[in-house]
């Protein structure tokens, strides 16, 4: 069984996007990031302060909107409007969750597809879904890239997902399908779990149930990704038993130290790819003006 170090993996992503980052500065370009926080729960407190985090560290610039709880949509709605305008931002993120009283799917939509690092706009989930380039949504992302990393093959595999949601278990399975996985996923109204997940080459967790995966429901040499972040009284736990299922798994990701640093060290590059996107769009216009 070996383990797989999300946190290394992360840290070297960032130290080359940092090398890029200056080259990009050299350019007249500073990649910069615009994120959004309505109201004050207490996990995405967490989740943006560690992006700034990693912002300062690879020398991307950061701007931080809190909004109040009790925002009315359409003030949300000019906030990105004016941010899409903007030219030196190149990365919006939208926290989520928001209060109820705001329709995030519309929020989402609004922001730029051009800037939408967070891949969650129809457009790059059309994107994928089309297999063509856009943003990835970054958990899903990072898992691909620790897969690469591993030389773990997924042709031909037969891929689970546990959970469906937008934000990573709709979008893990198009990533898996477009590397030719089989794959199925699996959501509460699931019948005969075990019974699929015993079947599984490759398993990905993402469900947000404390150690819901257990040894017996899989099989010998199974790849497990545990996206879960639950938090206790004293840190996190995924989704995953990790000490009885790294009995019979060949690769299982740590919670912390697994998933969560590469979706992090996802969100940059993509932030650092719609910084370049420009650069690549300036040249256009250039050559078009010189025809
Ligand atoms: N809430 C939990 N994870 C995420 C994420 O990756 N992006 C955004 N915008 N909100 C989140």
């Amino acid at each position: 069984m070996e383990i797989i170090d999300g946190k290394t993996l992360a840290t070297d992503i960032r130290g080359n996007l940092k090398l890029e980052v200056q080259e990009l500065k050299y350019k007249g370009i500073i990649p910069n990031l615009a994120v959004i926080l309505v109201g004050e729960d207490k996990p995405s407190q967490i989740y943006v302060k560690n992006k700034s985090k990693a912002c300062l560290e690879i020398g991307i610039k950061y701007e931080e909107f809190l909004l109040d709880r009790n925002i009315k949509m359409e003030q949300l709605l000019s906030l990105i409007d004016t941010l899409n305008e903007r030219e030196d931002i190149h990365g919006i993120l939208l926290q989520s969750p928001m209060p109820k009283h705001l329709n995030s799917d519309e929020a989402f939509e609004r922001i730029s597809p051009k800037k939408d690092v967070d891949g969650f706009n129809p457009v790059n989930v059309g994107k994928l879904c089309l297999k063509q380039d856009g943003f990835v949504s970054c958990t899903p992302a990072g898992i691909m890239k620790m897969f690469e990393k591993y030389n773990i093959s997924l042709e031909g595999k037969n891929a689970v997902v546990l959970g469906r949601s937008n934000i990573v278990g709709k979008p893990m399975s198009l990533c898996l399908l477009n590397k030719d996985s089989t794959v199925t996923i699996c959501h509460s109204k699931t019948q005969n779990l075990s019974e699929i997940t015993k079947n599984a080459d490759i398993i990905v967790v993402a469900l947000g149930k404390p150690k819901f995966l257990t040894k017996d429901m899989i099989k010998e040499g199974a790849v497990v990704i545990d996206v879960g972040i639950n938090r206790i009284e004293n840190g996190i736990i995924g989704d995953v038993d990790f000490e009885s299922v790294k009995e019979i798994a060949s690769y299982i990701t740590p919670v912390p130290g697994g998933v969560g640093p590469m979706t992090i060290a996802m969100l940059m590059q993509n932030v650092v790819k719609a910084a370049k996107n420009t650069l690549e769009n300036s040249k256009q216009t250039c050559t078009i003006l010189a025809k």
